[in-house]
């Protein structure tokens, strides 16, 4: 084993507001709540696993008419700065790097609504929300955690539900994220997109962003742009494909961070038991909100 990778330390975990961080995040959080963006920039939200990468390629794409080539400039951490960013997935703090960049600036964030610096706000910056439905999340959560070094030790399938329904796991609530910027999508001028709608019809989904965006390609630009962002086309893709991640890191040779890229994966996982005691805690948890996921399409 080399020296790397025997200096990989499992990060303690530790809570801001009540929302459960690896330390090296907590680190950067007040810095970052800090940050005042430019009126220009745009913020790609989302609780991790939520189709956020591949939301950030269709955006860099639109931004650059649709060319591979500028797609393939550097991998996607580099071009989009990851506000919160460990220091492992760049080399430098994403505040540096967003003084290197000059706006509009594209910037990802997985923080929930109350730890999103209101400087977004404030400056009227765009924003797309990416949400996905809790269960196939969470599965695709369980898989990432056991090949991510970087984050806490892998749990039992049966304790990784516990905690998603509980709120324990890194960046905390699924269900206070995705209604907590829900609830302000409209006053906010937020796009909510939906995973499962992106996958139903992904040029339907990128013209929704392409307007939001006020840009105007045609059609055989979308048509590129839809598949170049396939899930095939992504997995094989080293500018989004984490492969530029030390294998020490992101471990892919345990699960690839492009997985398998479904709707519906939760039923390979869930017994029906465990699906129905999610589902009636479900219920609880959202009943005063009518967001309307879909488990399968
Ligand atoms: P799975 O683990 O279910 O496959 P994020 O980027 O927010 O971390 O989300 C990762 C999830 O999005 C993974 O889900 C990944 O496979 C999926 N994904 C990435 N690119 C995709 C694409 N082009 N089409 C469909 N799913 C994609």
């Amino acid at each position: 084993m080399s020296d790397v990778q025997t200096s990989i330390r499992r990060p303690c975990i530790v809570k801001v507001k009540g929302i459960p961080f690896p330390e090296f995040i907590v680190e950067k959080l007040d810095a970052v709540s800090g940050f005042c963006p430019d009126p220009s920039d745009l913020l790609i939200v989302s609780f991790p696993k939520s189709g956020t990468t591949w939301t950030q390629e269709i955006v860099d794409l639109l931004l650059h008419n649709g060319d591979a080539e500028s797609a393939r400039r550097a991998p996607i951490v580099k071009r989009q700065a990851f506000l919160e960013s460990p220091s492992f997935l760049l080399k430098q703090s994403s505040l540096d790097l967003l003084k290197e960049m000059t706006p509009p600036r594209v910037i990802k964030t997985h923080l929930p609504l109350q730890l999103c610096p209101v400087g977004f706000w404030e400056n009227k910056c765009k924003t797309i929300y990416v949400a996905r439905n809790a269960k196939d999340t969470l599965v695709s959560f369980y898989h990432f955690r056991g090949m991510n070094k970087m984050g806490p030790e892998a749990d039992s399938w049966e304790n990784f539900i516990h905690k998603f329904m509980s709120g324990e796991l890194v960046w905390g609530s699924w269900y206070d994220h995705v209604k907590g910027y829900w609830e302000v999508r409209e006053e906010r001028n937020i796009l909510y997109l939906f995973y499962e709608d992106m996958k139903e019809n992904p040029t339907r989904e990128i013209k929704r962003i392409m307007n939001y965006l006020n840009l105007s390609l045609p059609d055989d630009i979308i048509s590129r742009i839809a598949e170049l962002t396939t899930f095939k086309n992504m997995k094989e893709n080293p500018m989004v494909n984490y492969s530029f991640i030390p294998n020490h890191i992101f471990d892919q040779s345990i699960s690839t961070f492009i997985r398998k890229g479904e709707v519906g994966d939760w039923k390979n996982h869930f017994t029906p038991e465990q699906s129905a005691k999610f589902d009636e805690d479900y219920e609880k948890k959202m009943k005063h909100v009518n967001i309307p996921f879909r488990t399968q399409i």
